[in-house]
């Protein structure tokens, strides 16, 4: 068997984040995208869904309306995943990798994730809504098991990326720079000047006063919730704060599902 050697793994990764062609030139901030959506199916009561089994590459997890677009990405990584025989589906290590190359904090990471069948799938519809506010995100991110810090500390990622219209209908980015990871997302959310902008296609969303940038009706509910704008402060004035909590949530998300005594024990 092939040595299992991580490190050749992250560099292809990194190897194809730059993508001139694409969006804003990385496919960074959509590999992050699909490192979250496999994983934040979890459901700690009946301990089913998250990143282990790698489901979404099957029709049911993979149509769900929430995860438009993840193709894009699932696609890119193929053909590492195909080049290193011995390796599950990479999605949670590329999530890791695209965070770090755009200049965010390294965020723990451990193999032993497993490719799974199709009947390991979770129902659609455990994604949350981005239409809807701080009562759904609460209960969509306490079944992960998450309480509200790390929760604020997730959305954080908004700094990166883009909505695409043909995707989940909503258009443009959160931030100036959605290609590195900071505290950008915090800053422009708490900037004054916030305005509702109705789409062609029916969907309502945010834009700043000179409609360059967008927020979601779920991103402007970290604004409006008083215990979630507590912490949306401390993130917008304090980088490193934000860097670490978000580290260690991230981390959390990504180990969702994961059963590793199942898998030595098989072993
Ligand atoms: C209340 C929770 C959340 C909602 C409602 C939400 C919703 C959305 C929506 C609608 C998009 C646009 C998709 C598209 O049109 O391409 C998006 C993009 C994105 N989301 Fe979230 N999200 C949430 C939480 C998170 C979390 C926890 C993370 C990661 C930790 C995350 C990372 C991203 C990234 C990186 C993108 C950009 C993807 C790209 O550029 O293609 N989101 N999100």
């Amino acid at each position: 068997m092939a040595t299992r050697n991580y490190d050749v793994v992250r560099d292809d990764i990194k190897s194809i984040l730059k993508q001139p062609g694409y969006d804003d030139g990385s496919i960074g901030p959509i590999l992050v995208r699909l490192a979250w959506h496999a994983s934040g199916t979890y459901d700690k009561t009946t301990k089913t869904g998250g990143s282990d089994g790698a489901t979404m590459r099957f029709s049911i997890e993979g149509n769900d309306p929430a995860n438009a677009g993840l193709a894009i990405a699932r696609d890119y990584l193929e053909p590492i995943k195909q080049k290193h025989d011995w390796i599950s589906y990479l999605w949670t290590l590329a999530g890791v990798v695209a965070i770090e190359a755009m200049d965010g904090p390294v965020v723990p990471w451990k193999p032993g994730r497993r490719d799974k069948l199709e009947e390991a799938s979770p129902p659609n519809g455990r994604l949350p809504d981005a239409e809807k506010g701080a009562d759904h995100i609460r209960e969509v991110f306490y079944r992960m098991g998450f309480n509200d810090r790390e929760i604020v500390a997730l959305i954080g990622a908004h700094c990166l990326g883009r909505c695409h219209g043909d995707r989940s209908g909503y258009v443009g980015a959160w931030t100036h720079t959605p290609t590195r990871f900071n505290n950008q997302f915090y800053v422009m959310l708490t900037k004054p000047g916030w305005q509702e902008k109705k789409l062609d296609n029916g969907l309502l969303q945010y834009a700043d006063k000179r409609d360059r940038l967008m927020m979601l009706p779920a991103d402007m509910a970290f604004l409006n919730d008083p215990q979630f704008n507590e912490i949306v402060q401390i993130y917008a004035k304090d980088k490193p704060q934000f860097f670490k909590d978000f580290a260690e949530a991230f981390g959390k998300l990504l180990e969702l599902g994961v059963n590793r005594e199942e898998e030595e024990a098989k072993l």
